[in-house]
């Protein structure tokens, strides 16, 4: 059974989630569902513009899926961002995905000028139950200070990019501290550094793959974590992570890899 981690709202959220983004809108889309259904996945990430949702809403009710059993999240894009964009692309977001309410919804960037627009919007779909939790994604402690002069609502959760070669520690501390549960997206650093000796010794020492102890960092850190793969082995290698515990030793260790390599969004640099 995948942990859940409760929500400031009074929701939960399964640890481990799907990541779809680059997982193609075709067959193979279906293939992928199946397989992480199979391996115990509940929870799937996918996005506006990630081009997706549709393949994803028949999918679920493709397999027969009860609508209580999967967790579903997405995010509105940038480019519908203001009131009435948010709006409008939710709802037809909300078609495509074959539902009446998603289990999260984000805000998928910090978008200058209007952001807070956006944000007070999705308040008012929480409150008309068409999203059960209401989030951000890539926002810094910058953008979360200045959230809290327009908005009702602290945010249930912020997606942003955290690995251990981006730890990310102060954002962190101020997520725990405002009751903000972290999802950290590209967990596996878009696999653009799975060669560390450090990593590759700790996962011989504990008989895991190299993916596993990177997952397994972040959830011991209680992040949610949301690993994309379309390898049936990767898939089920990457929920496979709770049969083992790191050491203190191993997390001293790890604790030295952070070199903040961003390998998607940098939105330090966002006023
Ligand atoms: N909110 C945002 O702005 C944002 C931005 C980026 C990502 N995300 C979310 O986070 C999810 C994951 O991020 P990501 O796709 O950037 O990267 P990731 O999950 O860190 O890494 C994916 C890469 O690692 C490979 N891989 C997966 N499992 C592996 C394993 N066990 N061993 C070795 N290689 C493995 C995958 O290849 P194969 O597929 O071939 O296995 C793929 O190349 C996205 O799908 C999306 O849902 C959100």
């Amino acid at each position: 059974m995948i942990p859940k981690l409760k929500l400031n709202d009074g929701a939960t959220i399964p640890q481990v989630g799907l990541g779809l983004w680059q997982v193609k809108d075709d067959q193979a889309f279906f293939d992928v569902f199946n397989s992480a259904w199979q391996s115990g996945y509940r929870h799937f990430d996918t996005a506006q513009i990630y081009g997706n949702e549709e393949v994803l809403g028949q999918a679920w009710t493709g397999a027969g899926t009860k609508r209580q059993e999967i967790f579903i999240t997405t995010k509105i894009s940038i480019t519908h961002f203001g009131s009435a964009l948010t709006s409008k692309s939710f709802a037809n977001s909300l078609k495509k995905l074959q539902t009446d309410y998603v289990d999260l919804l984000l805000l998928h960037f910090p978008v200058t000028g209007l952001r807070n627009d956006s944000w007070l919007e999705l308040e008012k779909i929480q409150a008309a139950g068409q999203a059960k939790s209401i989030g951000v994604s890539n926002y810094t402690v910058n953008h979360l200070e200045q959230l809290k002069h327009h908005a009702s609502i602290t945010p249930a959760v912020n997606q942003v990019e955290l690995h251990v070669f981006l730890q990310q520690p102060d954002l962190r501390d101020y997520c725990r501290t405002h009751g903000i549960v972290i999802e950290a997206y590209s967990p596996l650093a878009h696999g653009k550094d799975m060669q560390n000796p450090v990593i590759d010794q700790i996962a011989q020492k504990h008989s895991k793959s190299y993916a596993q102890v990177m997952l397994r960092w972040l959830v011991q850190q209680d992040l949610a974590v949301l690993p994309k793969s379309v390898s049936p082995e990767r898939i089920k290698d990457n929920i496979d992570i709770f049969d083992f515990q790191l050491d203190e030793d191993d997390l001293q260790q790890i604790a030295k890899l952070d070199k903040d390599l961003r390998t998607c969004w940098d939105p330090t640099h966002i006023p």
